[in-house]
């Protein structure tokens, strides 16, 4: 061999190792796919409404943004292909257990979940309350499809998987990252129909942005979520059925009635204002109590506390105050606090810690 080719030999390897040991330094992350929007496909370019959610599998998802290889290794799963309109206790129930069995092996660091918008902020609350590590967990979607001009999918993922790979994220509980900003999974909601910048934590506000390829944090959530949560879906395939009523103007507690009726064992009452009962419908939710039903009082504003004691009595009827989560958020922690107990002030304490 000449000298030139030897040289160009040694080059060569130590350029490859150096490839090598650079890959083997990124985070391994894990990418679960659900469907939504962010897999959705339309007829045109500039189709943006009446697309057909959760079309594109996983590995398509991941080729399409070869920028993931500079930030992790990454690996996809396709758990469900759904527009999550359709997600169910049961599929959650999945996710959670893969998520746990996941982050449980020393060679994961991250997951990021790929998932319709519509439910990401109730999916992101469950698995708040029912991951079991304080590795990073980051839930993401797109409000266009991925057959979209400026789709916002790609560059969501990137920053999602970026920040799944991050040990900044590390036991700041399940996040939402979309339009370059980070929201905590027990505040975030979705606010708008169809603009890219829907997610909102409105009046506590969104913990950080993504910039500059790394994320940028401001605040963190207090309440306790993942490893810090006492409750343990491993065993379970089912939830306790949990219903939402809605409180409005001429107000009946028809759907309450008929909810009780088929077996509901927690109801979730909408109410207006903090939380108010119409005289229509606070006999059937007094009635419902006393059958066994746990309720609580929750508000469709969408901001601020429910008070105990303020427009109902609660303590006398027995009822429980959602403090700041919105009924459907409401709804999740109703459902796992059932798993462990009926006792309405055990469960009064349990929406004063998640
Ligand atoms: C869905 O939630 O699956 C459809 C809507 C979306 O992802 O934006």
């Amino acid at each position: 061999m000449t000298t030139f080719a030897s040289a160009l030999a040694v080059c060569t390897a130590l350029l490859t190792s150096a490839a090598a040991f650079a890959q083997d330094k990124l985070p391994n992350v894990t990418i679960l796919a659900t469907g939504g929007t962010i897999a959705g496909t339309g007829a045109t370019s500039t189709t943006t409404v009446g697309y057909t959610a959760a079309k594109v599998g996983v590995e398509r998802l991941i080729e399409a943004v070869p920028e993931l290889k500079k930030v992790a290794n990454v690996k996809g799963e396709q758990v469900f292909q759904i527009a999550s309109e359709n997600m169910t206790n049961e599929h959650w129930l999945t996710l959670a257990k893969r998520v746990n069995t996941l982050l449980a092996q020393p060679d994961v660091d991250g997951i990021v979940i790929t998932h319709g918008t519509d439910t990401i902020e109730e999916t992101a609350y469950f698995l708040n309350l029912t991951v079991k590590s304080t590795k990073p967990v980051v839930i993401v979607g797109a409000m266009r499809p991925s057959t979209a001009i400026s789709a916002d999918g790609p560059i969501n993922l990137y920053n999602a998987v970026t920040l799944a790979g991050s040990k900044d994220a590390v036991g700041k509980g399940v996040l939402v990252s979309l339009n370059d900003q980070i929201n905590a999974g027990r505040d975030v909601t979705k606010a708008n129909t169809s603009t890219a910048d829907t997610f909102r934590t409105p009046e506590l506000g969104f913990l950080g942005y993504m910039q500059d390829n790394k994320p940028h944090f401001y605040r963190q959530v207090i309440r306790k979520h993942t490893a810090e949560t006492e409750f343990d879906i491993s065993k379970l395939d089912s939830l306790p059925q949990v219903d939402i009523v809605y409180g409005y103007a001429n107000n009946n507690r028809i759907a309450l009635d008929a909810f009780v009726k088929a077996g509901a064992k927690g109801i979730i009452h909408a109410g207006v204002g903090d939380g108010s009962l119409s005289n229509a419908m606070k006999p059937g939710l007094v009635e419902a109590r006393k059958a066994g039903v746990l309720i609580v009082r929750s508000s469709r504003v969408g901001n601020g506390i429910v008070a105990r004691n303020g427009e109902a009595n609660d303590d006398e009827l027995d009822f429980v105050v959602s403090d700041t989560l919105n009924p459907q958020k409401a709804r999740i922690l109703l459902m796992l606090a059932l798993t462990k107990t009926t006792d309405s002030k055990a469960i009064q304490k349990l929406f004063y810690t998640y």
